[in-house]
């Protein structure tokens, strides 16, 4: 199949949950990089074929370009968890897995699926492009996972917590051809109105300018945290503790005071000023904690590459 390499346009008002804006998983990708060990920088360069008009950005938000009908629509959930239990109404925030993530074998979520991406990518029994395409959704799925938003059950992920203020003074009932656009809704506003306001960045931006903002905020990301590798560990039980944390900042902070709270406020005002650092840090622990995992796959990949008889999944996958 062929694979576009276009950047998404950020129109869609699919219900559930879309992503980041590209500029925000671009930046998870180039703020990662600068954290890969030499040996992950060149693995996972070679895996994607890396090259001046593909980089680890463009390779990072790809998975958006693919989820819909012309590309791999099986994908589309493998985006997000929906969490049953949650209702910040009465701050409850609660995701169970595997039990959240709906499928027969209970795959068909952001959790399960890196896990699967991952095996994929290790197991050198597979295609070349599969491992290139699974290589590239995990870069993707990091971002995703610390967006809080894509780890609540509530209204598919905000999606239909609308319409919002921005800008303006409640109520906002702002409707655009009969429906309410993707950047009215809560969800929408933590992908994208709310970065790009940390950013500078106008609500229309060029690929180009998306570009170079993604490698302005990677930088001041690397520069203002000197944060310590974590360690590289493939267990589940990791990702599911990045969900979780990912999912009670719902609680705390992105729906602190219920729906009514949400809907009443202009939230470029306050709620953006109370949740700016927390958006932040969320994209910053995206971008070091992928290089972790990248770091740990490369070290696994370079292991078997002088060990070629290993079982090298019998481990701790
Ligand atoms: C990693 O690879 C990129 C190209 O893919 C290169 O620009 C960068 O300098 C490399 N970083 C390190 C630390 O080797
Ligand atoms: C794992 O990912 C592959 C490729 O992306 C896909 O074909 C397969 O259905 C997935 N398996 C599960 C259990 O989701
Ligand atoms: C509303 O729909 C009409 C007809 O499809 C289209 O020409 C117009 O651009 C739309 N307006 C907006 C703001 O999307
Ligand atoms: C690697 O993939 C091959 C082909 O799909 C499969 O037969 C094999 O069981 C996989 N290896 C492991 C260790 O999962």
């Amino acid at each position: 199949m062929m694979l576009s390499f276009k950047l998404p346009l950020v129109l869609a008002l699919a219900v559930p949950a879309t992503a980041w804006d590209p500029f925000g998983h671009q930046t998870v990708g180039f703020l990662a990089q600068k954290y890969f060990t030499p040996q992950a920088n060149k693995t996972i360069s070679s895996l994607i074929g890396l090259n001046p008009d593909f980089d680890i950005g463009d390779a990072a938000a790809w998975a958006d370009t693919v989820r819909d009908k012309d590309g791999l629509p099986w994908s589309k959930n493998w985006h997000f968890i929906n969490p049953k239990g949650d209702n910040p109404a009465t701050n409850t925030c609660f995701l169970s897995y595997p039990s959240d993530c709906p499928g027969p074998d209970n795959d068909n979520c952001i959790i399960s699926q890196i896990m699967n991406q991952t095996s994929i990518v290790l197991n050198t029994s597979y295609p070349l492009h599969e491992r290139r395409q699974s290589t590239m959704f995990l870069l993707h799925f990091f971002g995703d996972l610390h967006q809080p938003m894509h780890t609540s059950g509530y209204k598919y992920g905000g999606n239909l917590v609308r319409p919002v203020c921005w800008g303006k003074v409640p109520p906002c009932i702002e409707y655009i051809n009969g429906t309410i656009p993707y950047s009215r809704n809560l969800h929408g506003t933590w992908d994208s109105a709310m970065p790009r306001k940390l950013r500078n960045l106008p609500a229309e931006t060029t690929d180009e300018e998306n570009k170079a903002a993604a490698i302005s905020w990677a930088q001041d990301l690397y520069d203002e945290r000197a944060m310590a590798q974590e360690v590289d560990v493939w267990s589940v039980k990791k990702v599911i503790e990045y969900a979780k944390e990912s999912n009670k900042l719902v609680c705390t902070n992105a729906m602190k005071g219920g729906e009514e709270w949400v809907l009443n406020q202009d939230l470029s005002k306050e709620y953006y000023e109370e949740n700016k650092d927390v958006l932040a840090n969320q994209v910053a622990k995206a971008g070091l904690r992928l290089a972790g995992w990248m770091n740990g796959i490369a070290k696994f990949l370079g292991d078997i590459e002088g060990n070629k008889d290993k079982d090298f999944l019998g481990g701790d996958l």
